[in-house]
């Protein structure tokens, strides 16, 4: 298991399209122990998704997973799920705007608005077709990584800068928190 090196903002290979991954390379090793890597990446960042190119690697992989996370408390929960080559269809007309952050843009959060449900397809980790029917919170995860493999942040997407908040503001001023 390794934790990988994250990279923020500012970077450039945050900004290239990623290369589509070529499916025999899908079964060996090393392919396997990547996404191994990427999976214990997110979970020790606390990430919902994380995207190849996030971890320097210019290729077309995201995984994600929401179980109970402390980032997003209200969230609901979405299998592990690892998608490659990902190719987004049927996206729904409605465009639902909720708070989104990045683990490359960290202590941040903006609203930004996604379309409330698609379709996914791709290959899974053993290179299998993949077909993904999703909506809510899952179908937004998805946008997000997928913005990554073309280059994109999720600031690229907000409607409305003004939103852009680091998280201790998040905390004091945007969410009722009944705990404290
Ligand atoms: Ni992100």
């Amino acid at each position: 298991m390794a934790i990988l090196k994250v990279a923020r903002l500012g970077h450039p290979v945050l900004r290239q399209k990623a290369a589509n991954v070529d499916p025999k390379e899908i079964g060996t090793p090393e392919f396997q122990r990547f996404l191994d890597d990427m999976v214990d990446t997110m979970r020790e960042y606390d990430g919902v998704g994380l995207a190849a190119p996030q971890v320097h690697a210019s290729k077309q992989i995201f995984v994600c997973e929401v179980e109970k996370n402390p980032r997003y408390p209200e969230a609901p929960s979405v299998p592990l799920t690892c998608v490659i080559n990902p190719v987004l269809k049927d996206l729904s007309d409605k465009k639902v705007p909720m708070w989104e952050g990045c683990l490359s843009i960290p202590d941040m959060r903006g609203v930004v608005p996604r379309h409330e449900s698609l379709i996914c397809e791709g290959l899974d980790r053993k290179g299998k077709p993949l077909t993904l029917e999703v909506s809510g919170f899952f179908a937004r995860v998805i946008q997000h990584e997928w913005d990554h493999l073309q280059g994109h942040v999720y600031p690229d997407r907000m409607k409305d800068l003004r939103t852009l908040t680091f998280l201790q503001e998040f905390g004091r001023y945007w969410v009722d928190d009944e705990e404290d």
